[in-house]
């Protein structure tokens, strides 16, 4: 009957994430700042804190089954 699995991922920053979401001059350089406040004019997504949880990946999938 229930053979699918639902499972839960935590989306947590790192040092990666910073280079786009930290903060301004200081962790995300310039030239980077200017180009996604052009790509993306009305998001604000910088000021991040490392090992921060901002998000939830829920992915759902058949369970394995033995034969
Ligand atoms: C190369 C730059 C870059 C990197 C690296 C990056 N992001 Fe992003 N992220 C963005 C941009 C730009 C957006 C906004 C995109 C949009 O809204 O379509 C975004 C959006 C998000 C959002 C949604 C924000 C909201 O309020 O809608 C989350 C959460 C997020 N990023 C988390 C992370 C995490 C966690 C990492 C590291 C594992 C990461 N990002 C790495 C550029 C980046």
């Amino acid at each position: 009957m229930n053979d699918r699995q639902v499972a839960y991922y935590p989306i947590m920053t790192n040092q990666m994430c910073m280079q786009c979401h930290g903060e301004p001059k200081t962790e995300v350089l310039t030239t980077t700042l200017a180009k996604i406040n052009t790509l993306y004019p009305n998001n604000k997504v910088t000021g991040y804190k490392l090992n921060e949880l901002r998000g939830i990946w829920v992915v759902e999938m058949d369970k394995q089954r033995s034969e």
